[in-house]
């Protein structure tokens, strides 16, 4: 046995230190250091310890690339948005963390999926290191879930979780609700520390590797987003999820951030409900549910997640500013790119911002990465300007360059389709775009660069404000 000595780890990163401060330097978390005793290293199987021991190693075999080739055997829940985003179903032998705020839904997403798959006839265990078992029964009854055969089990010890599971058939899905729960007597530090969150997922992920299970590790994620204990976790799993969504309203969105067998930009949409979550299959419908037709400040973006077209409001309001620095607030979309495109309104279009404060938000919660949302972010802080509300039946979308000009983006035909679907009739977008129409009533208004979308919107402006003297 590896003697134990003190050692300072940071609960933020991870980082090991010989020596306590009261500031990280690799991370700069302040008060995030704490001692924990570390037996160096950690032990891999009996097999290999004891090799190691004898300072010899075992030999392993090494195979060729072009070996037997089968695509990654999956496991398909059977919960279509869950399935979108994990690529098509869990992979054997794989670790996936679930990422997200507490109370968000982690644990009643994973309960439906276990029971789905169980009634399917594959063996789920389902281990509950928060809440009693008796608590989740009493959640499955309430979801209505209670006939699924899911193998259940309140534990936090390792050591008796893989005993359990090792005793009696082989499970295809291994639940663990959640990481920080976990504890192992390998290591000498209390639950929810670093070193025993890596150790105990360590531990988890080894049993997936070794018996090809699909091993979901559920995780806490702290204030700022980050899932709590080391980083190294989301390193050492397959794949990562987060789990989103304000809790004050019903829909979550589930996201990939990592995945070594799928994509990561697919997302996937349910709404919290009595009963449940619930599978939202048009979001677009969703997000766009309580428009304000005649609102100044309000576009309309015909967006793409993944694979997936997604019509989604964007709402800004420009109001003159009392303060020095005027405010510049974002929800939902990118700072820094919502001051590129400030910048270039100013320096393209002659639109002046600077004295104005500019809170712009992407309606419903969505979290938008695109740069597509450009030019509905402009038409939206022009149209709030103004004071001219925008056609209630258009659509925008369009990156903005730095020169002003409005550049392709991809996949311009399923966005207008989709615009089609959802009753639109015009789509305002890049001239380099404007072919991909055909085959929709959308009447196409291309844009090549910013100023003539802003000198359309003037002119909107002038007509409404005449309009409304001749009345
Ligand atoms: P939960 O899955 O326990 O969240 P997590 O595991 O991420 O902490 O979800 C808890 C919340 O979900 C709780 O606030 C109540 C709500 N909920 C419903 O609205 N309907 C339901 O049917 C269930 C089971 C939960
Ligand atoms: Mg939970």
């Amino acid at each position: 046995m590896a003697r134990l000595k003190p050692t300072f780890v940071c609960q933020a990163c991870g980082a090991v230190t010989s020596r306590w401060a009261g500031k990280c330097e690799a991370c700069g978390a302040w008060n995030a250091i704490v001692e924990e005793a570390v037996a160096a290293p950690l032990p891999g199987g009996a097999s290999s310890t004891a090799a190691r021991a004898l300072g010899r190693g075992r030999v392993v075999v090494l195979e060729g690339l072009s070996g037997a080739t089968d695509e990654a055997p999956r496991l398909v829940a059977g919960l279509g948005e869950l399935d979108r985003v994990t690529g098509g179903g869990f992979v054997h032998g794989s670790a996936l963390l679930l990422g997200g705020e507490p109370g968000i839904g982690k644990s009643t997403l994973l309960l439906q999926g276990s029971a789905a798959l169980a009634r399917a006839g594959h063996r789920v265990v389902y281990v509950s290191g928060e809440e009693a078992a008796a608590q989740v029964r009493l959640r499955a009854q309430r979801l209505g879930l209670a006939d699924a055969p899911v193998a259940l089990a309140a534990e936090t010890n390792v050591e008796d979780i893989l005993a359990t599971l090792k005793d009696g058939p082989p499970p295809r899905l291994v639940i663990i609700d959640s990481i920080q729960t976990l504890w192992t007597s390998q290591v000498e530090a209390a639950p929810g520390t670093v070193t025993q969150v890596r150790a105990a997922a360590q531990a988890m992920i080894r049993y997936a590797k070794t018996t090809g299970a699909c091993v979901i590790l559920v995780g806490h994620v702290t204030k700022d987003g980050q899932i709590a204990g080391p980083r190294v976790v989301e390193h050492m799993v397959d794949a990562v999820l987060s789990f989103e969504g304000d809790s004050g309203r019903d829909f979550r969105i589930l996201r990939a951030q990592k995945n070594r067998f799928g994509p990561t930009d697919e997302i996937g949409v349910f709404a919290m409900t009595g009963d449940g979550l619930e599978q939202v299959t048009n979001p677009s419908a969703l997000f766009l549910g309580d428009r304000e037709p005649d609102a100044p400040g309000a576009a309309v973006l015909a967006g793409l997640e993944g694979s997936r077209p997604i019509l989604v409001e964007i709402q800004a309001l420009v109001v003159p500013s009392t303060l020095g620095t005027p405010r510049r607030a974002v929800v939902g979309w990118d700072n820094a790119r919502l001051a590129m495109v400030l910048a270039v309104l100013e320096a393209r279009c002659g639109v002046r911002l600077g004295g104005h404060d500019v809170h712009l938000a992407v309606a419903g919660g969505l979290r938008i990465q695109e740069p597509a949302a450009d030019l509905a972010v402009a038409a939206a802080l022009v149209s709030s300007l103004t004071g001219a509300a925008l056609p209630v039946d258009a659509v925008f979308f369009g990156e903005i360059g730095l020169t002003g000009a409005v550049r392709p983006v991809s996949h311009p035909g399923p966005r207008l389709r989709e615009a089609a679907r959802l009753g639109f009739k015009r789509g305002v977008l890049p001239a380099a775009a404007a072919d991909a129409a055909q085959g929709t009533d959308v009447s196409i208004v291309a844009i090549p660069t910013l100023d003539v979308l802003v000198a359309r919107l003037a002119a909107r402006a002038d007509a409404a404000h005449a309009s409304r003297q001749g009345a």
